[in-house]
């Protein structure tokens, strides 16, 4: 790889600042570009980092060409799903209007590579069970609207021959750096693990499991939970293919198998050691018994491979860091 600055959007928040640590770990020269509304300054670590926000094309227009920035790596979105669907608006105009911004400074700038995180919501319902590349795409929230509409302008200015690009979906990801210094900080989340471990450290008082009557083996959802250390790896992967000149590409990012919300909570009750207070409520909406990534291509084209393909490994970094929050906060 070369050494030119590699410019991480979001990097302050849960995703991104895993990729900034294994991009620095690599020894890459990086630059984050936060506006800290959802990401944490202490999560970028040593990294550099402009408070900013991504949609700022003055700003672009000077970091851009100061850093002589060839990548970017472009996490910054807000991700909440049924907040996407209270405030449509908020989410096309952080998602997709900030990310053209983003993408016309890139032209502007001669910016060569774009690594984009987008999401297994741009597939819909009619993705129940497994999803590949190609499975149609028919999101129901706003939020997965948003990321497609970005997806779009990204193979808009590939056919063009403008930027080369990498889409990543994400599927469930769960975890936390091994080592304890980065984690999920978000508050208010609403994502299974997190809600877990809340309840696990005596933050939350129960956990409702949404739906009890899906035609899964123990009658609960089932989700592909990727840990986001092997997530952060399939970046510096797909960074990687476009930095030798790879063509564009869309990969799932799951581990091609799923568990149930059962099997979440038992994991994080083994990494805690106690039980956690569930309650059994009514399916939420929005909501499709099972989604597993069809996770083969990515295996393929970039030779990614998982090294924590483990759920008792993702409860216990969740755990941990959880413990590790609720004593920052004491
Ligand atoms: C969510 C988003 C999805 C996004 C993904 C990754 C929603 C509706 N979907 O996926 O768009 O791509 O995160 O960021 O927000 N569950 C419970 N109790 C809880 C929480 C969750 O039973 O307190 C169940 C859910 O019903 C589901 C599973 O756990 O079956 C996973 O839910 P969650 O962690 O919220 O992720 P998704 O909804 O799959």
């Amino acid at each position: 790889m070369t050494q030119a600055t590699i410019l991480v959007t979001g990097g302050a928040g849960y995703i991104g600042s895993h990729v900034v640590r294994q991009l620095r770990e690599a020894g890459l020269p990086v630059l984050v570009l936060d506006d800290l509304s959802t990401g944490f300054r202490e999560a970028v670590l040593d990294a550099p980092l402009v408070v900013g926000n991504v949609g700022d094309a003055a700003l672009l227009d000077d970091l851009l060409p100061r850093h002589q920035v060839q990548s970017v790596l472009h996490f910054a979105a807000r991700t909440v799903v049924p907040e996407s669907v209270a405030d449509p608006l908020r989410y096309y105009g952080n998602n997709t209007c900030a990310t053209r911004n983003l993408l016309a400074a890139c032209v502007r700038h001669g910016v060569q590579h774009c690594v984009f995180s987008s999401t297994a919501a741009v597939y819909g319902p009619n993705a129940d069970g497994r999803a590949s590349e190609d499975t149609p795409t028919e999101p129901i929230s706003p939020y997965g609207r948003s990321k497609l509409m970005s997806e779009w302008m990204l193979r808009d200015l590939d056919a063009n021959a403008s930027l080369r690009h990498v889409i990543l979906r994400y599927f469930n990801v769960a975890g936390c750096d091994p080592q304890g210094r980065i984690g999920l900080s978000t508050r208010g989340s609403t994502l299974l693990f997190k809600v877990a471990c809340e309840v696990a450290t005596g933050q939350r008082e129960a956990l409702a499991i949404f739906g009890t009557d899906y035609a899964t083996p123990d009658g609960t959802g089932i989700r592909d939970f990727i840990h986001v250390e092997d997530l952060a790896a399939a970046h510096l992967r797909a960074l990687a293919h476009l930095r030798r000149g790879g063509a564009s590409l869309t990969l799932n990012c799951g581990y091609g198998h799923g568990y149930s919300v059962r099997e979440v909570i038992a994991a994080v009750e083994r990494a805690s050691g106690a039980r956690l207070r569930v309650v059994e409520q009514a399916r939420r909406a929005g909501d499709i018994p099972a989604l597993v990534a069809d996770a083969q291509r990515i295996r393929t084209l970039l030779g990614w491979q998982p090294r924590h393909d483990d759920l008792d490994e993702i409860a216990r970094t969740a755990l941990a860091w959880e413990r590790r929050l609720q004593q920052r906060a004491s």
